[in-house]
This record gives structure tokens, sequence and C-alpha cells, in this order.
């Protein structure tokens, strides 16, 4: 496994709507692997394929993964939908593709998701509260959409002089969803 470098806003394969997967195979379950190894590594609770500069509809999560001592719930899936979605939940979210960047977003706070997994079996998640607003997050990265689309172009292009200034000084300042 290893450790993928992370696109960032506004690398343009962030925009764009990723491909389905037509076929799992070893290269598919590999990516799957290193998204995995990523998302711990920087820390984060999901990443989606987009994020390390493939446009194929593949996403990981765990939210556990910012809580100490919690028992690993890693999910690894391949075209993943949203099916159903009812209530509302407002979560501060950041990602790891706009380090310093938080907003507070409106999501659904319960979410059925159909997906196929790293070995090709369908699978259901029916989703509440935190791992349903990551699952629209990381739903989200596969058709383009991104966190900071929802603010002005002004506010985007203070964020990008504030990313200059973050990058240069090598610092990642929050924690980060995915
Ligand atoms: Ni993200």
């Amino acid at each position: 496994m290893a450790v993928l470098p992370i696109t960032l806003f506004p690398e343009p394969v962030l925009k764009q709507v990723a491909k389905p997967v037509a076929k799992i195979t070893d290269d598919i379950r590999k990516l799957l692997d290193d998204m995995a190894e990523t998302m711990y590594a920087a820390p984060g609770v999901g990443l989606a394929a987009p994020q390390v500069g493939v446009s194929q509809q593949l996403i990981v999560l765990d939210p556990s993964s910012n809580r100490e001592n919690a028992k690993p719930q890693l999910y690894q899936l391949v075209n993943p939908k949203i099916t159903f979605a009812e209530g509302e939940i407002e979560w501060e979210e950041g990602c790891l593709s706009i380090p310093g960047f938080l907003l507070p977003m409106t999501r659904n706070s319960h979410v059925i998701v159909e997906a196929i997994d790293r070995d090709g079996k369908d699978i259901t998640i029916d989703a509440d509260e935190f791992l349903a607003v990551i699952l629209q997050h990381e739903i989200d990265h596969l058709h383009g959409k991104l966190l900071i689309d929802n603010v002005s172009r002004l506010k985007r292009d203070l964020y990008l002089r504030r990313l200059k200034k973050i990058l240069k000084d090598g610092g990642d300042p929050t924690t980060m969803m995915g």
C-alpha cells in the first residue's frame, strides 16, 4: 500500500464527473487500499478517487478515524449512489483538497447508499448523521462538486490567496473531512 499525493483545489480533475467503474480488477482493489492508507495518513474520514487524481467512481471512508480508540469501520465503495435521502443536519465540513477551508453545510440526516464492494458484491448502507454527511461529501466529489462551490467567487479568490500562504508555510491548519 502507498500514501498517494492529494490533489488540491483548483486542479481540474476535482471538477470532472468521475466515470463509473466497469469491472473490479486487482488494480482497482490496490487503488482502494492506497486511498484508505492516504485517508488514514492525512488524517481524514473520507477520500474520493478524484482527490488522488483518478476520475473514477471510488470512495473510501471511515467515520471512526477521527476518534481515538474507536474500532475501525472502513468502507471501500465502487459506483456509490444515493437512492434515498431525508431529514436535515448541519455540519461544519472541511475537505482534504481544500486545506484550511471550513464551511457549515446543510445535508440530509439520513441517506441510503447503494454501491459495489471491493469483491464485486452489491451493498446497501443505511446511514445517519456523521456517516450520512461523509457519504454525501464524498459522493459530491464524484460529481465534481466541492464545498468551495458554495461560496462567492470573491471568497474563493481570497481562499486561493490564503492557500498559497498555507502551502508556503508547509502547514495544514485544520482537521479535514475528506
Ligand atoms: Ni472533500
